[in-house]
């Protein structure tokens, strides 16, 4: 996308990403600013979308001490959706991952979650098994799996 680059998370942008929270999850599925404070402490890979100076989405992973990289959240607000936005952050993110040794990536999504699940599968990753009542609000979560 011509419109959008990917930038690393700053501090200042951390209200902008707890907004893009609100918007895209449901209340019980949302991080707040505790939560993004602590995976901070980890080091992640943290990265946003600006386009057309507005910050459009983020993509927030870890890098497990087993050597998989763990994609935490991703999220695009919802005007910006279907522009490969979520594209452009998760392959910037794998990229990050594999110069950094990562052997895969995983993530866990909800079962229900279709724009995510077809994300994901169309960037190659796979099932590995179904977690019951991953989320707080009792949805179950498809464990899934790329080899990096
Ligand atoms: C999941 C999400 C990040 C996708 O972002 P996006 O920028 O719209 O994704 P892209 O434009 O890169 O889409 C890539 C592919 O994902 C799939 N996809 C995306 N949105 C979809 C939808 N609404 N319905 C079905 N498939 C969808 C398609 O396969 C799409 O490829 P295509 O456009 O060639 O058909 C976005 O929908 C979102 O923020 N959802 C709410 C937050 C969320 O659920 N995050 C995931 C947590 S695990």
């Amino acid at each position: 996308m011509s419109e959008c680059r990917v930038i690393p998370f700053q501090q200042e942008y951390l209200e902008k990403i707890l907004e893009i929270e609100k918007e895209c999850f449901p209340p019980l599925e949302q991080f707040d600013c505790s939560v993004f404070y602590w995976y901070l402490s980890l080091n992640p890979f943290f990265y946003l979308a600006e386009c057309r100076s507005e910050i459009a989405g983020y993509i927030l992973g870890v890098l497990e001490n087993d050597g998989s990289c763990h994609i935490v959240s991703i999220a695009v607000k919802e005007k910006w959706r279907r522009r490969r936005i979520g594209s452009l952050l998760l392959n910037t993110l794998l990229e990050e991952c594999r110069k950094h040794g990562a052997w895969r990536a995983i993530l866990e999504v909800a079962v229900d979650n279709k724009p995510a699940v077809n994300l994901y599968l169309k960037h190659g990753f796979i099932v590995k098994k179904i977690i019951p009542r991953y989320y707080s609000s009792g949805r179950d979560a498809f464990f899934m799996e790329k080899k990096l």
